[in-house]
């Protein structure tokens, strides 16, 4: 008998219907958002669960499914898991790390560079018609990313890969980390590690890469924006949660730091009226690891993450808790 599996959002139809040929399939292709009954209700007789960020997977849920053995992030953050309740039901959790490096990092500096160089404000002044005659200062003057000193928070993968990227650009680069790299790492990456504060006082773009934590909930709000540089840029492409966004707005209502770089959102996919009144913030809809080849990666690592627990052997990715 085919295990039953939960796919619980879209995916690209080829391998849905590759996986259809292995396993007893209930998806969701309409993509229609779930609230948490529904999810309840679609995982409670399944063997496995295929899910995105978006679906929060807690200890009522897990006890609503006695069958399940593994929910299968399509994501390498998992804040959206329980993961005490993971271990508490005694089923298995696994993310998609490694096959979206290189192009979350890529979009990182593309925000950071949009972020200081005001790509995005710069068209849509354009597009208004405000571009009448070439000026030398009466223009969008922006910031330089060129030998200037880049402050990464998070380095994990993600955060090395933008480091190494930062080397191009013969910029400093300055990393804070719950844990120290080695000094090998660290010095292929060429960054240099320094307290929090450090980072927050000496940078002149900040980009946050780490993981969602209790811990670092709104980690980023009014003291910390008002430690930096009024000329330096915040991107954030970890978690919306992370920084207070509401005194975001106002540190940029208030030019009190140059512009801001977001991906993520705290309420997303609602964005806050604050945010979007503002010119010197780029906004993109949680797209870092968008390239189809790597959404295509990331989906083929779920299912075989999934597959694989579902064999009885150890996922390639089995989370921790
Ligand atoms: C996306 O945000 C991810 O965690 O992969
Ligand atoms: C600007 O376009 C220049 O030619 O300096």
């Amino acid at each position: 008998q085919k295990p039953k599996i939960l796919v619980a959002r879209a995916i690209f139809p080829d391998i849905l219907t590759r996986l259809e040929q292995l396993a007893d399939v209930q998806s969701n292709q309409e993509d229609h958002l779930w609230n948490a009954e529904d999810l309840k209700a679609a995982m409670a007789n399944k063997d496995a669960a295929i899910v995105t960020g978006g679906e929060r997977v807690d200890a009522d849920i897990l006890k609503a499914s006695p069958q399940l053995k593994i929910v299968s992030n399509i994501a390498v953050g998992y804040n959206n898991f329980d993961m005490a309740a993971f271990s508490a039901a005694n089923v298995m959790a696994t993310n998609t790390p490694d096959v979206l490096t290189d192009t979350t990092a890529d979009f990182g500096f593309a925000l950071l560079m949009a972020t200081a160089r005001r790509v995005t404000e710069s068209e849509h002044w354009l597009r208004a018609g405000n571009w009448k005659k070439f000026s030398i200062y009466d223009t969008p003057l922006s910031m330089d990313i060129h030998h200037s000193t880049l402050g990464i928070m998070g380095m994990g993968r993600i955060g090395q890969a933008i480091a190494r990227r930062a080397r191009g650009f013969n910029m400093n680069v300055k990393y804070y980390n719950r844990s120290r790299l080695s000094a090998d790492l660290e010095k292929e990456c060429g960054a240099t590690y320094v307290d929090r504060d450090t980072l927050l006082k000496e940078s002149d773009h900040i980009i946050l890469v780490m993981p969602y934590t209790p811990e670092n909930h709104h980690l980023f709000g009014e003291k910390e924006l008002n430690m930096m540089k009024p000329t330096a840029t915040l991107v954030n492409i970890a978690r919306g949660g992370i920084v207070d966004e509401l005194a975001l707005a106002k540190a940029l209502q208030a030019n009190k730091i140059f512009a801001a770089g977001i991906d993520v959102f705290e309420g997303e996919p609602t964005v806050r009226p604050e945010l979007l009144a503002l010119k010197n913030v780029v906004l993109a809809p949680h797209i870092a690891s968008a390239t189809e080849k790597t959404r295509r990666a990331m989906i083929e690592l779920a299912i075989e993450n999934c597959l694989a627990g579902l064999a009885g052997k150890t996922p390639p990715n089995l989370l921790k808790a």
